[in-house]
């Protein structure tokens, strides 16, 4: 592998990696605008300059690449970049005083204000001063459709949107149009981002706060929000996201890109505008017994009661919830999975599954079943199966599965549902208990492509509202054998 330098700093490098990565493997920080490692590299905004020895000019670092070396000497030094030069530092300030010759001072009411590229690099590399002594040049926002609102003021020109909507979403609504000081981006005349399932991400790429989405612009400051790392329960592959929230109530989601996983830089709208159903409103929910709020231990008893156990477990929990609630079936081939909910798969790079039920590996791999419920609604309608624990989300549950689980449960002379929301199905199960939801507490799973992905809790849930593995345990005092 060749060997370049960093500021003097040594390292090898793959040939063909670009320099603005080779630095932040060693720590530095390039700053970049028009980068971004899932769109092709343009090299417009010049922000990422490096003094590279030999070369007259700065260079790019976003479209400088490390050349091989030389096949005589495999560990010659091939390149010498510095970038903490006085020409640098000097570029940087310069370009800064460029994009802000228009940009409005308006940090105060911007949406981007606490996560601006353009704040962060005006604070560390720009000069503080202005030398601007025309009017800045205005425009009204507009809105592209109901889900994005676009600033132009704010726009400094990266053409990350514009490359997204080509490159990766398709639909080439948005375009640069006018000329030198004119140049606007704007969509094609009468096309809105509506029709674009994946709109929500150009306000993630937007560095500055020229593209805001409609769901969030002015609903809280960032600097507010506490973010965990999380995943997406309405993706195939469990999405890795961050979920921004406070105050006990989820604000936004965004993805997490993971490093060198380009398909997780980008979530689909549906994905995004999920959150609302996590966020908790009225009364804590409370265990039922025959409709009535009833203790634990009497549902435990009429259980135990029953007779031979089944379990239901739907495919987009985690594998901790999976492997206790496997543990209440009375046999090891009692354990049925459910969910058949699936995703249309609109960007094939990015979606490489349509199953919407995105812990199906992680069940199995515990002993439950994908596909046989007919044969449990058998064996409960011949008596082999008295009882049934199922552990439900219905928005993940088709109306002709939801049916045949309300045959099962009507067959069943005893059934549990654990819920995180009580649905008609849950209700019409013998005894019902409150489940948090996933944004309430820690588990993984195992998507599709065999990766683990785990969440973390980052909701605190109401008294009396537990996760599966803990009523799991206070119920696993039901005898085991058949
Ligand atoms: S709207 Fe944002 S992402 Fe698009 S070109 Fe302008 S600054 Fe870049
Ligand atoms: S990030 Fe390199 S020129 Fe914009």
């Amino acid at each position: 592998m060749p060997t370049i330098k960093i500021n003097d700093v040594e390292l090898s490098v793959t040939p063909g990696t670009l320099v603005l990565d080779a630095c932040r493997t060693v720590g530095i920080d390039i700053p970049h605008y028009c980068y971004h490692p899932a769109l092709s590299p343009v090299a417009t905004c010049r922000m990422c300059l490096v003094e590279i020895k030999g070369q007259p000019k700065l260079a790019t670092s976003c479209t400088t690449t490390v050349p091989p070396a030389p096949k005589d000497n495999p560990d010659a030094v091939v390149m010498e970049v510095f970038t903490n030069t006085p020409a640098v530092a000097d570029a940087r300030a310069g370009v800064m005083e460029f994009l802000l010759i228009n940009h409005p001072l308006d940090c105060p009411i911007c949406d981007q204000a606490g996560e601006c590229k353009l704040q962060d690099y005006s604070y560390h590399y720009g000069s503080g001063d202005s030398r601007m002594a025309e009017v800045k040049r205005r425009y009204r926002y507009e809105d592209l459709g109901a889900k994005i609102v676009i600033d132009k003021n704010r726009c400094i020109h990266c053409t990350r949107c514009v490359r997204f909507t080509r490159e990766i979403s398709g639909g080439g609504e948005l375009t640069v149009a006018s000329r030198g000081s004119h140049l606007e981006v704007t969509t094609f005349t009468g096309k809105s981002m509506d029709q674009n399932p994946f709109a929500g991400n150009v306000v993630d790429l937007c560095p500055v706060g020229a593209l805001t989405s409609r769901d969030f612009r002015f609903r809280k400051r960032v600097w507010y929000l506490k973010s965990v790392p999380s995943i997406s329960r309405h993706s195939a592959l469990g999405n890795p996201i961050w979920i921004d929230h406070e105050g006990n109530q989820i604000h936004r989601l965004r993805p997490r890109p993971l490093a060198g996983k380009e398909t997780t830089h980008f979530i689909s709208d549906a994905e995004r505008q999920a959150y609302p159903r996590y966020n908790r409103t009225g009364k804590a929910p409370l265990p039922t017994l025959k409709g009535t709020p009833a203790p634990l231990e009497a549902i435990r008893e009429a259980l135990q009661a029953a007779g031979p156990v089944a379990v239901i477990g739907q495919g987009t929990f985690g594998c901790d919830a999976a492997q206790r609630l496997g543990e209440l079936a009375s046999t090891a081939d009692l354990r049925f999975g459910s969910g058949d909910k699936t995703i249309p798969v609109v960007l094939p790079k990015y979606q490489t599954s349509d199953d919407g039920i995105l812990n199906r590996r992680g069940f199995t791999e515990r002993g439950f079943r994908f596909g046989v419920l007919e044969e449990l609604l058998g064996k409960v309608q011949q008596g082999e199966v008295r009882a049934v624990v199922l552990l439900h989300d219905e928005a993940f549950t088709s109306p002709k599965e939801s049916a045949l689980l309300t045959q099962i449960i009507q067959a069943a002379s005893f059934s549990l549902a654990l819920e995180a929301q009580s649905s008609d199905l849950g209700r019409s199960a013998t005894a019902w208990l409150p489940t948090t939801s996933y944004a309430e507490e820690s588990d993984f799973i195992v998507n599709h492509d065999g990766e683990l992905r785990r969440y973390q809790k980052a909701l605190q849930p109401p008294k009396g509202v537990r996760p599966v593995t803990a009523w799991a345990k206070d119920l696993a005092a039901v005898p085991a054998a058949v």
